[in-house]
C-alpha cells in the first residue's frame, strides 16, 4: 500500500512543481540561482558546526547563521526575495535534502549497507529510547508503546478494527499493526530519538530495529529471534510482519482499484446495511430528530418562535432613577455600616455627616474619601451623583 501511496505523492509533487514553474518560471529561476550563491557564501562564513554527544554531526545544516549585532543562531532569518514577507526558514541545502530524502520500501529498496544485533540494540535502546518509551518498549506516560507482547497472538487486524471499533480492535503497536518493518527502519532513522533525529548511524538503526522485532517476539524463518540475531541489509527482506495482510482492502498491485471497489460495494464493510448512495438517497422524508418534536415542552422561559426586540422598560421617574442607581451601585456598601460607610436610614450618622455642609458631602461622593471610591466606582456624571446622594439623605431623615 505504501508503494501506490508514494506514486500518488510523487505525481502530486510533479504536478505542483510544473504548475509553479509555468506560473513564474523566471522568478523561480532567478531566486534559485540567488539562493544557491547565497548559500555557498554562508557555508564559507559559517560558524562552528554543532555536534551530538558521541561526536557525530547533527543534520541541521551543522552551522550557525548571523542574526544581528554579532549574534548567531542555527536558524536563519531568510532575506531571499521569495520569502521576504514571511521571513521564516530558508531553502534547504542540497546536502540537507540528500540526507533527508530517504525512502525505505517494503521490498528493501533504499536500505543502506549495515548491520546490528539485538544485543547492541538493547544497549542503545536503554541509553537513547527507554527514557520515553520505557523498559522493553512498554510505553511511558504519553509516549507510544513499541510492543504489546507477542504480536502473533494479537490477531485483530485493521479489518476487524473497522467492524468492531472498540476495545477489541487491533493494538496499534509496531509488531501487531505495522505491515512492513521497512517503515520502522525509516521512522527510527529520520524521527528518533525525538530530540535528535538523524543522529543515529545506519548500524545503530539496524540494531534498534532488531531489538524492536525481538521485544515483539517476531519470528524470522519460523524462529523467534534471540539476542545474537544480527539484522542487516541482506536478511531484512525475510521479516514478514504478522499484520501484513491485515489492511483491507488491499490497495497494492494490479487489482488494487478493483479490491477497493469490491470492498465498498459491501455495506457491511463500512458499518452500514444499505447500498452506498450519493444522490436521492432518501425515500420519503428523512427521519431527523428535532428538539421540538422530541416531546420536550417545559422550557422555562418557553421557547420563542418569533424574533422580538426586548420589551422596553417603562421610563422611570427621576426619583425612581436615583433609587435604582443607588440599589445597583451604592447599596452594596451603604445598606449597612459594615463597610464603614454611612448606612442609608441611619438618621444620626447622616446628621453628623451633613454637618460639614452639603457641598462638601457632594464633593466627597464625587472625588472619593477614605473607603469611598470616587463616584462609588461608577461613571455617573456629577449631576446624577448629586441626585443619588439626595436620595440617600432623604431615606435617612
Ligand atoms: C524524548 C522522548 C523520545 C525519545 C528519547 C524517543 N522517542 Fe520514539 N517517540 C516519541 C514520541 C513523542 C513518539 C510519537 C511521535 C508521533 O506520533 O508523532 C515516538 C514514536 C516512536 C515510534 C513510532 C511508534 C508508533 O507505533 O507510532 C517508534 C518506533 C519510536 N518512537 C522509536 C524510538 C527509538 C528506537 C528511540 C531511541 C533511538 C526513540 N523512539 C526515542 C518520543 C521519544
Ligand atoms: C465600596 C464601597 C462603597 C460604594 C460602592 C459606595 N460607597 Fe459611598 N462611602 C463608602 C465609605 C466607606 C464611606 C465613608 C468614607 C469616610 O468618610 O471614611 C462612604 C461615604 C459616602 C458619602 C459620605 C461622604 C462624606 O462626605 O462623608 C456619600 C455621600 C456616599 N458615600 C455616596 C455614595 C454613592 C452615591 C455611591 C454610589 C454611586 C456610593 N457612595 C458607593 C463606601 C462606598
Amino acid at each position: 500500500m505504501f508503494k501506490s501511496y508514494r506514486k500518488l505523492v510523487a505525481l502530486a509533487t510533479v504536478l505542483s512543481v510544473s504548475a509553479l514553474t509555468t506560473a513564474c518560471a523566471n522568478e523561480t529561476a532567478k531566486d534559485t540561482k540567488k539562493a544557491a550563491s547565497q548559500q555557498s557564501e554562508e557555508t564559507a562564513t559559517s560558524g562552528a558546526s554543532r555536534t551530538y554527544e558521541n561526536g557525530k554531526k547533527v543534520i541541521d545544516g551543522g552551522m550557525t547563521y548571523p542574526v544581528k549585532n554579532g549574534k548567531t543562531s542555527s536558524y536563519h532569518v531568510n532575506t531571499q526575495k521569495a520569502y521576504q514577507d514571511v521571513k521564516f526558514g530558508r531553502t534547504a541545502t542540497p546536502d540537507e535534502i540528500k540526507a533527508w530524502d530517504m525512502d525505505i520500501m517494503p521490498d528493501g529498496t533504499g536500505l543502506p549497507e549495515g548491520k546490528g544485533s539485538v544485543e547492541e540494540g538493547d544497549e542503545i535502546y536503554e541509553a537513547k529510547c527507554a527514557s520515553c518509551h520505557f523498559d522493553f518498549g512498554t510505553g511511558g506516560a504519553g509516549y507510544p508503546a513499541l510492543q504489546q507482547g507477542n504480536a502473533y497472538e494479537i490477531k485483530e487486524t485493521l479489518k476487524l478494527q473497522r467492524l468492531n471499533p472498540d476495545d477489541d480492535g487491533p493494538k496499534r503497536n509496531f509488531g501487531s499493526y505495522w505491515p512492513y518493518a521497512s517503515t520502522l527502519w525509516w521512522y527510527i532513522k529520520t524521527g528518533m530519538p525525538h530530540p535528535a533525529p538523524m543522529s543515529l548511524t545506519d548500524d545503530e538503526v539496524y540494531a534498534l530495529v532488531a531489538y524492536t522485532l525481538s521485544i515483539n517476539e517476531i519470528k524470522i524463518d519460523g524462529e523467534e529471534i534471540d539476542d545474537e540475531f544480527v539484522l542487516s541489509k541482506e536478511n531484512f527482506s525475510k521479516i514478514v510482519m504478522p499484520n501484513k495482510d491485515g489492511f483491507v482492502p488491499n490497495i497494492d498491485g494490479e487489482n488494487g482499484l478493483e479490491n477497493v471497489r469490491k470492498f465498498y460495494d459491501d455495506p457491511k464493510n463500512f458499518g452500514g446495511n444499505k447500498k452506498r448512495c450519493m444522490k436521492d438517497c432518501f425515500e420519503g422524508e428523512p427521519k431527523v430528530a428535532r428538539i421540538v418534536g422530541a416531546g420536550i415542552s417545559d422550557y422555562n422561559p418557553p421557547l420563542s418562535s418569533k424574533k422580538e426586540k426586548p420589551a422596553k422598560k417603562e421610563s422611570s421617574s427621576p426619583g425612581n432613577e436615583a433609587k435604582e442607581a443607588y440599589e445597583a451601585s451604592c447599596a452594596v456598601c451603604h445598606a449597612t455600616d459594615a463597610m464603614g460607610a454611612p448606612a442609608v436610614g441611619d438618621k444620626k450618622t447622616w446628621e453628623a455627616t451633613l454637618k460639614k455642609g452639603i457641598d462638601k458631602v457632594y464633593h466627597n461622593s464625587i472625588h472619593g474619601i477614605n473607603g469611598m471610591p470616587p463616584k462609588g466606582g461608577t461613571t455617573f456624571d456629577d449631576k446624577k451623583m448629586k441626585t443619588i446622594v439626595d436620595y440617600m439623605i432623604n431615606q435617612s431623615k
